[in-house]
Formats: C-alpha cells, structure tokens, sequence
C-alpha cells in the first residue's frame, strides 16, 4: 500500500512538471497516462495484488488519481487550443509577420531591362546571340574583311584551342554579330533588340573592363531611312533622359553603316552647362548608329535594292555608371553584394 502511495506521488509530480506546448505534446500526454496501454490502466491492473482490507482505500487512491490526470489533460487540451496559431484558436493579427528577405536586381540588369522596354514598345522583339563567335559573323559579315583597319578599332580575345584553321572562334566583340544571325534567318521585315556581353582585350580599370554589355538595335523593312532612325532614337531618348534633353549626331564611321553617326545627348549631370563627367563640353556620347550599308545586306542573302535598314549600338555600363553616381566599372562585377543590394529601380 505504502509502495503505492509513494507511486502515485511520483506520478503527479511528473505530471505537475509537464509543460504542453503544442498538441501534439498533449495527445501524447493522454496516450501515456489515459490511453489503453497507458500509466493509469497499468496502476488500476495493479489493485488485485492489493490485500482485501486495504482494497477500498487504494481503489478511492486510485479513482483520485485517474481524476487528477484527466482535470490535467482537459486543462492542457484548453490551454494549447486557446493559443494564437493552433488550428481552433484565434490568430493574433497585431504580431509582427514573418519577414520576406528581398533580393535585388544587378545595376547592370536594371539599366538594360530599361532599354530594352523603351524599344519593345515601338514594337522590337528581343534577339539574343552567341558570346563565342566565328570571325565572319563578329567581322567578315560586317564588310570587315580580314586585315581591314578597323578590327583594330576592337581588341580581340581569339579562342586558339577551337581554332582549327578554316575558322577562327573569337570572344565577340560587338554584340553586332547577333544582327548577322538575325539577318541570315531570312524572315523580312526584322525589328530587334539585342541584349548582351562583350568583350575587349583591354586593361582593366576603373573606366574600362576586358567584358561589358552592349545593346544593339536593327530594323529592316522596305524603304527604311535615316529620318526613320533619327525618330526612333529621339523617342528613346525622350523615354529614358527625360523631354528637355537635347540630341546631337556627329558624322562618323562603322564598316558597317553608310552614312555613320554618334549620337550625343546633353549631359544628364550637369544639363549640358559642363562638368567633369562630360569633360567640359555639355553632351555625352550615348551611342553609335547608321543606315545599315548594301554589302551587309547582301553578305547575309538579303536584297539591298530592296531593303534597307538602320542600326545602331549603345554600351549599358556607362549610362550605368551616370544614372548611379558609381565611379569604378569594376564594382560591377565584383559580386560584393553591399553594393548590389542598393539598387533597386532604373527610373
Ligand atoms: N558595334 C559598334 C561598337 O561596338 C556599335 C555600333 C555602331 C553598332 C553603329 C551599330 C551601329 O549597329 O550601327 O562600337
């Protein structure tokens, strides 16, 4: 009988300690001390070995017991249901939420999304090409025959171990290799967008790096002209500096476009008065552009007595380095990412 009392003891000092955080503690609760095969029904199988005097005394002992842990489990029941988050109890609206980590786009990435979508609603479609190219679509197709002066103009990353000697395989150094591939498709009239890496052999510094990003714009239709490239890249800019910049094209010269021209825009700095981002002159040159010339068109099976088109190509990185106040092309690829996190929007 002592040893019994003693049991009992134990048993409601443990079930004091017990502590129900959730519900699945409590049911295991209930399956430990109520269930079939638990604690209780084993103490109560114990009452036969009991002598018959002391029967009715360990019976009220145990039925006080048997009380003592079900108010307990009833309790814990409540206590668990009631708490905020628990299927059946009340969703505590004024706690703070879990916190969503946000990632941010790559300056790079924003400024050239920002392009592309000023161009795709005057109806271009985005074209992409390959980063290793052949010589013949980085150059040759581009009325740059082989030793013509103005490969020079772009230092190149040739690929020797895919060289087998017919072709060689070259970093592009333009991404005007992709109007190439789009004017080889044949389909007619093409009005592209093309978005992409390049890459120079030059010396890395804070102004200039051996890979950047180019964009890249190409229409060809029946009787496309100059007038037609000037509209388009007047709404460009309007869309992207703002209405009171000013636009200015010098002449210039591309193998690959006759006539040639760069287009310049009063610096978005200082509003054209003269800082030391556009060394004292008021404009910016922003990009390079021309009517695209007969030998490209007939290089890549297209009709110049047809046909004929504009193009033009814009470097992604400086804008970048303008719009963000950055004065080192290198943080953009550096992955360091207190600087990619500041970046959020490119307008
Ligand atoms: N490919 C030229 C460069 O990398 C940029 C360019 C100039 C592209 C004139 C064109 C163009 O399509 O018409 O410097």
């Amino acid at each position: 009988m002592q040893e019994l009392i003693q049991k009992i003891d134990s048993y409601k000092s443990e079930i004091n300690q017990f502590i129900a955080t959730d519900e699945k503690l409590v049911e295991d609760f209930r399956i430990k001390w109520l269930g079939t095969k638990g604690i209780l029904k084993g103490i109560m199988g114990e009452m036969k070995n009991v002598p018959n005097e002391q029967k009715r005394e360990a019976g009220q002992l145990l039925n006080e017991f048997k009380l003592f842990a079900e108010a307990k489990y009833n309790e814990f029941k409540e206590t668990v249901s009631s708490q905020p988050g628990s299927a059946s109890g009340e969703i505590d609206l004024s706690l703070p939420g879990d916190e969503t980590p946000l990632g941010s786009r790559h300056p790079i990435s924003l400024m050239r999304n920002k392009i592309i979508s000023i161009f795709q609603r005057l109806g271009f479609a985005v074209a992409e090409g390959p980063e290793i190219e052949d010589d013949w679509h980085n150059f040759g197709a581009l009325n740059m025959p082989e030793h013509h002066p103005a490969r020079d103009m772009q230092d190149t990353f040739y690929v020797d171990a895919a060289n087998n000697g017919a072709v060689s395989w070259l970093l592009r150094t333009h991404t005007s290799n992709t109007q190439v591939h789009e004017m080889q498709k044949g389909k007619l009239p093409i009005r592209v967008i093309c978005p992409g890496r390049v890459y120079r052999n030059e010396t890395i510094s804070a102004r200039s790096h051996c890979f950047f990003h180019q964009v890249e714009g190409l229409y060809i239709d029946e009787n496309v002209s100059f007038a037609d490239l000037k509209q388009t890249l007047y709404f460009f800019v309007k869309e992207m500096y703002g209405k009171d910049v000013k636009v200015r094209f010098r002449p210039s010269y591309f193998p690959f476009t006759e006539p040639s021209a760069e287009m310049d825009v009063t610096c978005f700095i200082c509003g054209g008065k003269g800082c030391n981002i556009c060394k004292k002159t008021g404009w910016v040159e922003i990009l390079g552009c021309g009517v695209v010339h007969p030998n490209v068109l007939k290089n890549c099976g297209i009709d110049p007595e047809k046909y004929t088109g504009f193009a033009f190509g814009m470097g992604v990185e400086r804008p970048a380095l303008l719009k963000y106040g950055i004065n080192d092309i290198r943080l953009f690829s550096e992955n360091d990412v207190r600087f990619l996190k500041q970046f959020t929007s490119a307008t």
